[in-house]
């Protein structure tokens, strides 16, 4: 396993028409606006370099690059002199290289000479650049004023700043501001005096910084180095990988020494992240040897015993042998599994293949039911795929951007640094949020609109969006005759069209002037090309398949489909929720949307399979945990899915397991659902294991194995250890083969295979016989369905009111730093950012309640009661309150209500009524459950006795 290497071409890439030069004699095409730079490195010819690297836009500081270019006087910067037809010019001249031995002189001179014990020795720009320039002596000595001397910030946790070897070449502020659009950095001073500058704050920890990594890999020296270079050395294997956080997918070469990681550099040829990362994705990876990590099976006869360590041909049997005796006891429906978005698409399609084939039903569901059902509902529905329409790079065509129920710089922090990239090249920025996200003003950048309804309304606030629309015609009459069913439009647009559906009419319900919503709806539907960006802002609600219905509804209405720079995009939040949805984790499909009903789909599976299958759809995970408490459900198999946690009303979802006799955890950590485990299977980390996921853009990309697995199996193979036990007799020998099976019985993956997504990098389902090589962007020609389909979606307000007792509106959401339930990102350095879940509250409720920032207070609903502390933010309207749920202990899911979405029982996290009030600390069931858990992780041995008191 070798070094996996890129080439850096020191400028960005440019669109002109073909121009053609000579280099050092070589004749060289490239397009217009390319830099001699690039247009050299391209031809195989490196000119020395320092402040310029090809994710940047140049800017021509250090001098290294000069050239000279015949009938030019003077000797210009090659990284920012661009191409012209003709030109001749010539990289290697004496006076050249005397010109740029003067100025790495200059540079070495005000520079500690440690190469020796550098941690950046050998992976130094710098170090290269002297070499390439032929520097042997520096004739000044250090007797002169220098830099060098100044304090380390090592602040950071994952990086340290030393700015005695900083070069002042500016990379690290250009690509926090191009790259992160973040404007954390500043260059300070002038001259000899110009330093770098967290924005004038004591530190990189107490700065804007959000840790993504960019000036890092920017910074051609040691100034900005991971600590983890610094312990452990610099790497000296690599592996590219996808990351395991969330659905945006970035790519990242996992640097190794030895079996140790030392850092993820984020990959340039990432089709999803095109080089850059966040700082889960980045930095927060040290969960994957945590010494949480259970390595060993355990079982135990009842949730109230210890938890006994087993052999692993024990811990199968005994799983294989509960599920057979709970089956011949209680029938073939009593039990089921739920799969796992975070794992493979391979190990997702063997546990609903073990659940179908082995026991013989539907039964099995996934944390998509939680999260995007929604989507799958609507867009199935509307447009006839159950996905988003667009790739990535769609956005950087867009003119107009709407983001409704997302929050991209936290949820999705990769496309959201380039969605800014193209708001700050002027598109216009849409959004509707009960919550001032960070994209509403950030810098440069301001929202058109923001349009703050109240959490609950987003149906008839986008009902309101399409009234505007259709009764001022700004609809594209067009694109609906040819694309869309002209009654279905028809019947719809009269429904929009009533009065009471105007922006004044709804204005008293979302709490939204109706001047900015017709503000917003003119400049979707005329500002160009018209893009829609929804997280589960829109999903999580009671009527969250018909938001997912309307806002496909608006984007037909304006023609906002089936090209670059539109459509419809749902931002997943697992990292491989989509491919999960694709796999057949849903209890009433089978791999690619297929209906268990349907025969011709059914007949396939079952001649492949050798089994005859369950014309009936399973139950949903609600489902399963109603007819667990209600005696008839007794067994449930959970791969990488903390219900007890993600779920809502944590205590129904804790009855429901407690009255199961088998519950079968397979994890990384001892969750909160292995609180009600029998058996204990230990999960292996994206870093142990090959397989794909499949990003929100519906591209499909390769997990690689970067080191063992340290519980001895990589995931997909303890499932086929169980199907095996079940008798199943399957014998895959890797994940490709794995892939090659659902290529034949799926046919959007047709032409999915392991040696393709290889060469190609990624691919974007449907890869068929029609689209070979993937389809970046859906329904160009006509929609997967025919012809799209309007869809009436009425307003009906949820059963969660406020009133008297709970005045308040809860709506929750995530932050940066952590990911879903916290069990990956709690156990890193990311908790310095969130230590714990907050109660955001506007002042004047804080004012009422007599509350202060910081001050403890009970959160109260209909379904429980929590405590947490406040923080008074401007950022949540009068009468709105939100929270993450990122740490147990807050459990914010013990007071979201049962409520959930009419088609897919999507919870409706969004939207719960409460009552805050002061409080004196945390409740007497947080103490318990806190007690609970240590007791539980010392029962298994993870922390001991000591410690845990
Ligand atoms: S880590 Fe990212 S946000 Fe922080 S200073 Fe560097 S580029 Fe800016
Ligand atoms: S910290 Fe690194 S990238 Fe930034 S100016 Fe200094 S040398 Fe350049
Ligand atoms: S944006 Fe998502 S996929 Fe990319 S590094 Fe961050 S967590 Fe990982
Ligand atoms: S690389 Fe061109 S001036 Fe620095």
């Amino acid at each position: 396993m070798g070094f996996e290497t890129q080439a850096d071409f020191g400028t960005p890439e440019a669109q002109g028409a073909p121009v053609t030069l000579k280099v050092d004699g070589q004749p060289v095409t490239v397009p217009a606006g390319t830099s001699i730079l690039r247009a050299a490195a391209l031809q195989g010819c490196s000119i020395p370099k320092l402040c310029a690297t090809d994710n940047i836009e140049s800017f021509g500081s250090c001098r290294l690059c000069l050239v000279e270019v015949e009938g030019r006087t003077g000797y210009p910067a090659s990284c920012t002199t661009p191409v012209a037809e003709g030109m001749v010019v010539r990289t290697q001249t004496e006076k050249l290289k005397q010109l740029r031995r003067g100025v790495m002189e200059l540079y070495i001179s005000d520079h500690p000479l440690d190469c020796l014990t550098c941690p950046a020795n050998g992976d130094c720009e710098l170090q290269s650049q002297a070499g390439a320039v032929g520097l042997r002596d520096v004739r000044y000595g250090y007797d002169g004023a220098t830099n060098m001397g100044q304090a380390k910030d090592v602040s950071n946790p994952y990086f340290d700043f030393d700015p005695s070897k900083c070069i002042v070449c500016s990379r690290c502020v250009r690509a926090c501001d191009e790259v992160q659009g973040t404007f954390a950095l500043t260059i300070e001073g002038r001259g000899f005096d110009s330093k770098v500058s967290p924005g004038g704050f004591e530190n990189f920890l107490g700065s804007e910084c959000v840790s993504c990594g960019a000036c890092v890999q920017a910074c051609p020296t040691a100034t900005l180095t991971e600590k983890k270079v610094v312990e452990i050395g610099t790497p000296d294997r690599s592996v590219v990988t996808t990351c395991a956080y969330c659905g945006v997918g970035c790519t990242f070469r996992a640097e190794m020494r030895g079996e140790e990681l030392v850092r993820m550099v984020p990959w340039k040829d990432g089709k999803a992240n095109r080089g850059h990362s966040c700082v889960k994705g980045r930095f927060a990876w040290g969960y994957a040897q945590h010494q949480d990590r259970i390595l060993n099976p355990m079982i135990r006869e009842s949730i109230d015993q210890p938890w006994r360590e087993v052999s692993w041909e024990e811990a199968i049997a005994h799983t294989a042998s509960e599920f057979r005796r709970i089956q011949a006891q209680y029938g073939t429906r009593s039990v089921g599994g739920i799969t796992s978005s975070r794992c493979t698409n391979e190990e997702t399609f063997l546990v609903q293949k073990m659940i179908r084939q082995g026991f013989g039903n539907n039964n099995v569901d996934t944390c998509a039911r939680v999260c995007h059902s929604p989507t799958g509902y609507g867009l199935k529905t509307t447009f006839g795929t159950s996905a988003g329409t667009q790739d990535f790079d769609s956005v950087m065509q867009s003119d107009v951007i709407l983001v409704i129920g997302a929050n991209p710089t936290d949820g999705h922090p990769v496309f959201a640094s380039r969605m800014k990239q193209r708001l700050r090249q002027g598109a216009k920025l849409i959004v509707v949020d009960p919550r001032r996200t960070d994209l509403v003003r950030s810098p440069h950048i301001e929202a058109a609109h923001h349009l703050p309804l109240r959490p609950g309304t987003n149906v008839a606030m986008l009902t309101a969006l399409a009234h505007v629309i259709v009764t001022e015609k700004l609809y594209d009459e067009a694109f609906i005759r040819e694309r869309c069913d002209w009654d279905e439009f028809q019947d719809w647009a009269d429904f929009v069209s009533e009065p009471a559906r105007s922006p004044e009419a709804i204005e008293p319900l979302t709490g939204v002037a109706a001047a900015e919503v017709r503000g917003a709806a003119r400049l979707y539907a005329t500002g160009g090309n018209g893009a829609i960006y929804y997280g589960l802002g829109v999903t999580e609600h009671s009527q969250g398949s018909s938001t997912v219905m309307a806002i496909a509804n608006l984007a037909m209405a304006t023609g906002n489909i089936g090209r670059e720079g539109v459509g419809v995009n749902p931002l997943r939040g697992q990292n491989n929720v989509q491919g999960a949805c694709d796999m057949g984790s849903f209890p009433h499909e089978y791999s690619g949307y297929r209906h268990v009903s349907d025969e011709g789909a059914r007949a396939l599976f079952e001649t492949a399979w050798g089994v005859a299958l369950d014309p009936e759809p399973g139950l949903r995970i609600p489902n399963m945990l109603d007819a667990a408490t209600e005696g008839s459900f007794k067994g449930l198999f959970v791969q990488g899915e903390d219900i007890l946690q993600s779920d809502p009303n944590t205590h129904h979802v804790a009855a429901g397991l407690a009255a199961m006799e088998c519950v079968v955890v397979q994890d990384l950590f001892l969750n909160e659902t292995a609180n009600y485990a029998h058996v204990f299977l230990p999960g292996s980390t994206f870093l142990e294991k090959d397989g794909t996921f499949t990003n929100a853009e519906r591209r499909i990309q390769r997990v690689r194995k970067v080191m063992s697995p340290l519980n001895g199996f990589a995931d997909w193979e303890i499932v086929q250890l169980v199907a095996n036990a079940l008798g199943l007799g399957w014998d895959y020998a890797h994940p490709s083969d794995i892939m090659d099976e659902i290529a034949a019985l799926t046919p959007s993956f047709a032409g999915v295979n392991y040696a393709r997504l290889d060469t190609d990098g990624s691919l974007q389902w449907p890869v068929t016989g029609d689209a070979p090589d993937g389809s970046p962007i859906m329904h160009i020609d006509g929609f997967v369905r025919g012809r799209g389909k309007f869809v009436v979606t009425d307003y009906v307000p949820t059963d969660e009111k406020t009133g008297p007792r709970f005045p308040l509106l809860l709506t929750t959401g995530r932050t940066l730093s952590q990911y879903n339930v916290g069990a990956q990102t709690r156990r890193t350095d990311n908790v310095l950012w969130h230590e714990e879940d907050l109660l955001e509250i506007h002042p004047s409720d804080a004012e009422n309640r007599g509350l202060k920032d910081g001050d403890w207070v009970s959160l109260k609903s209909r379904a429980g009661e929590t405590t947490l502390r406040a923080k008074v933010t401007e950022r949540v309207a009068p009468g709105v309150v939100y929270t993450t749920f990122h740490h147990p202990d807050t459990q914010a899911n013990v007071i979201t209500t049962d409520f959930s979405d009419w088609a897919t029982n999507c919870p409706e996290y969004k939207v719960t009524a409460v009552q805050v009030a002061a409080s004196n600390g945390p409740s007497a069931w947080q103490e318990e459950y806190a007690e609970q858990a240590r007791m539980s992780r010392r029962i298994a041995g993870v922390i001991d006795a000591e410690a845990a008191e």
